[in-house]
């Protein structure tokens, strides 16, 4: 598949069939993800993918009270102005979000990455969005969460049986399934509007006003060479 069809299009497809994702093609994902870069290559990372039944069940009770703890605070106030301002992304994300939390055992697969010496996550992101992409290429869908972490991480480690005491923090928790829907284009604030140049609030130097890639486009490196 294309490199920025990837890219432009991998999205939170939180909507998913039940059909379970072979073992091979999980084995393929996964050593596409550990090719992805951490800090000193220390590779400290661990993943754990869990597709049994019992597990799910035990776990999805509590990613739907970490969900519960954040649409009650945070969430709370950013639910009552979309509303208020009839922010229709927003109000869908959120119903989205709701969904993958109602639906949490439906999910044919999900990852559980551990990090640690890595305060930041930079050392464990990469990777995972890396199984993402690689799991975009099977045409299989996912969503990254955080919110079990953030909430419930003690008791969920203790369900999967991570070792304690011994720094595994858990990252996010990735779901994968088969799409029911489309995939679509990412919609964003453009580039130039996150983008300075040389000093904080310059213009970035150049204005994208559409997406610079679209379904059936040829992508920007194609039959070029690099110079
Ligand atoms: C750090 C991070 C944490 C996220 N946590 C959650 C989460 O807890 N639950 C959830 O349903 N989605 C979560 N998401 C997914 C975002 O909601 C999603 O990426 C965003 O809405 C953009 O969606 P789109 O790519 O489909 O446009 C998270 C994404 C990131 C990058």
């Amino acid at each position: 598949m294309d490199l920025f069809e990837a890219l432009y299009t991998t999205r939170a497809m939180r909507r998913v069939k039940p059909d379970p994702i072979p073992l091979n093609v999980q084995e393929q994902i996964m050593d596409a993800a550990v090719r992805a870069p951490s800090g000193g290559n220390a590779q400290g990372w661990r993943f754990l993918l869990v597709d049994d039944p019992g597990q799910k069940a035990a776990l999805g009770p509590l990613y739907r009270q970490a969900l519960g703890v954040l649409f009650e605070g945070h969430y709370k106030v950013m639910r009552e102005k979309a509303e208020a301002a009839g922010d229709a992304g927003t109000l869908s994300v959120l119903r989205s979000a709701q969904h993958l939390a109602d639906h949490f055992e439906a999910y044919p697969l999900l990852l559980f990455a551990f990090t640690r010496n890595d305060p930041g996550g930079g050392s464990i992101f990469p990777s995972v969005w890396s199984a993402q992409l690689a799991a975009r290429a099977f045409g299989i869908g996912t969503a990254l969460t955080t919110v079990l972490g953030l909430f419930h991480a003690e008791e969920a480690m203790r369900i999967l049986g991570v070792p304690e005491g011994k720094g595994w923090q858990l990252a996010c928790t990735v779901t994968f399934g088969y799409p029911t829907g489309r995939w679509g284009v990412a919609p964003r604030r453009p580039a130039h509007e996150a983008t300075h140049r040389n000093r904080w609030g310059e213009p970035a130097g150049f204005t994208t006003a559409e997406p610079l890639w679209s379904p059936g486009q040829v992508s920007p490196n194609d039959g070029r060479t690099a110079t």
